[in-house]
């Protein structure tokens, strides 16, 4: 099939110091997913901003059906038919599930205006049903996982029948049966006719899914090919311009004492009778699926929720933790799933997000708040972590969904907080960052850190955890060493009713 639905040719966006993409060329075709790959800050999400209206190129020229087209804005783009899963989509956690799928198109009467209530209910559980999840449409977006509201944006995409689609990294917080899931979704829209702009880090996804893959590198197009052409090793290349060695390097580290024990914790509605205990230099991996009640016990052993019963010891002493604040001083850092929302400040700079929990120890003369050594700080895990920005003074806002996620992340892995709680660590963080990440944490377990982290990324639990705990339904399922791990029997156990 030849015919191009659409075509975006020498695309160029400068920002304010930075040009995210420099004569960047790409063409979509009807019913074939078409991925685009590339680092954290390659240019990927602008790429998808300009194709759907949300911003305007500095220059360059898009063809929609063979014509050129300028989108006054997202709307224009809708109404023709495009769709798109955006990485950080705006979302109203006030509103309902069926309110923010229709937000701009909720039915309504043609005189009174008035909204048809029952339709709408009607219409966002057919769409829900489609994608195989069960969610009230009454309920209020804020009281979903993370996962669950990127299944609710996958909703509203499709709410106004796209006839082409963008999906900027839609399985970052799903673990591997619920991507299977939207895998199905994709393929039946790709019969359809749709076509599919498919974007993730995970490289599995893109063999699973992908017909033609793109990569980005630095805002330019460095080579579009089928699928069956390239290999996994030739996919990072062309994305990153070198090898990337030593994903999951877990190096050896001492098992200490025990460091954290959590005994039958339990909170209606979310987890039950939940033991678990970490020690020093161990790392604890957590799996399960969206939903299981991991991010819900995270959250109360780091004091934003309380459990209803159930004690918390630190280095075997019982404590109560009362509220993040207690928690950092009694030396447990949470990295949480949500990070936007809850992980940085998008109005402060690089240097301020990073050193946010390390400020009161960053010593104070007289009052003066040691900048250089926050700066240095700050440089090293920037440095550390690859974290792409036009300097340490760049505002947070303004780095790209990855780059963020690695500001939030060095930010707890600069603090001295001995217990790590770690959701999702590497979610939207590319190929060769991911293995920095995974250095860091290793290093920071061989210092004798003991680290709880929470992952749906399969091959990162098992290439990473000295121990495997699996929840369900928030319930602890089961639990293995590192020796005799395999990924069959950790998934059947956390698939197991
Ligand atoms: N609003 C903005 N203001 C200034 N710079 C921006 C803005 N949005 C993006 N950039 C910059 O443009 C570049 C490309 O960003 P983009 O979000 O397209 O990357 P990406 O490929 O989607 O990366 P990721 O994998 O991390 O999501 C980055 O260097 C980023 O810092
Ligand atoms: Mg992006």
């Amino acid at each position: 099939m030849d015919t191009v639905i659409l075509e975006l040719k020498d695309l160029r966006k400068q920002y304010p110091g930075v040009l995210a993409l420099r004569e960047c060329s790409f063409d979509l075709r009807p019913g074939e997913v078409h991925a685009l790959v590339g680092e954290n800050g390659a240019g990927k999400s602008t790429l998808i901003k300009i194709s759907t209206g949300v911003i305007q190129p500095t220059s360059g020229t898009i063809r929609f059906r063979g014509e050129p087209v300028v989108w006054s804005g997202p709307r224009d783009a809708i109404a023709n038919g495009i769709g798109a899963v955006y990485q950080d989509p705006a979302v109203f956690p006030d509103l309902s599930v069926a309110e923010n799928i229709f937000m701009n198109h909720q039915p309504h009467g043609l005189v009174s205006r008035r909204i048809f209530w029952r339709e709408m209910h009607e219409q966002t559980e057919a769409l829900l049903e489609r994608l195989n999840v069960r969610l009230d449409p009454r309920r209020k977006l804020g009281h979903l996982t993370a996962a669950e509201r990127q299944l609710v944006e996958i909703g509203k995409a499709l709410s106004g029948e796209a006839k082409v689609l963008f999906m900027d990294e839609p399985t970052s917080t799903l673990s591997g049966a619920e991507s299977d899931n939207m895998f199905e979704i994709v393929r039946q829209l790709r019969a359809e006719g749709t076509a599919i702009v498919f974007i993730s880090h995970r490289l599995d996804d893109i063999f699973t899914i992908a017909d033609r893959v793109t990569a980005l590198r630095d805002g330019v197009h460095v080579d579009t090919r089928k699928i069956d052409e390239v290999d996994h090793d030739t996919l990072v290349q062309m994305m990153v311009g070198r090898e990337v060695k030593n994903l999951f390097p877990k190096t050896e580290a001492v098992i200490g004492d025990e460091a954290m024990r959590v005994e039958k914790f339990s909170r209606s509605g979310e987890y039950q009778e939940v033991s678990l205990a970490v020690r020093s230099g161990e790392i604890l991996g957590l799996y399960g699926l969206v939903g299981a009640g991991r991010t819900e016990l995270a959250k109360s052993i780091f004091g934003i929720t309380r459990p209803d019963s159930g004690q918390l010891y630190l280095a075997g002493k019982a404590v109560t933790v009362g509220a993040p604040r207690a928690a950092i001083s009694a030396g447990i850092g949470y990295l949480p799933e949500d990070r936007d929302e809850e992980g940085i400040v998008l109005d402060m700079d690089v240097c301020e997000n990073i050193t946010l929990p390390i400020l009161a120890s960053c010593s104070r003369f007289l009052g003066w708040l040691d900048q250089g050594k926050e700066r240095t700080i700050a440089a090293e895990f920037a440095e550390a972590l690859e974290i792409k920005s036009a300097g340490l003074g760049q505002k947070v806002g303004g780095l790209s969904g990855g780059n963020k996620q690695k500001v939030s992340l060095g930010k707890w892995l600069a603090c001295d907080c001995r217990i790590l709680i770690l959701d999702e660590p590497t979610k939207g963080i590319d190929v060769a960052a991911k293995a920095a990440v995974h250095q860091l944490v290793s290093k920071l377990a061989s210092r004798g850190y003991a680290v709880v982290m929470i992952s749906s990324d399969l091959p990162e639990i098992m290439g990473m955890s000295d121990r495997v705990m699996i929840m369900h339904e928030g319930i602890v399922k089961g639990e293995f060493p590192r020796e005799g791990l395999s990924e069959e029997r950790v998934l059947a156990e956390a698939l197991r009713a």
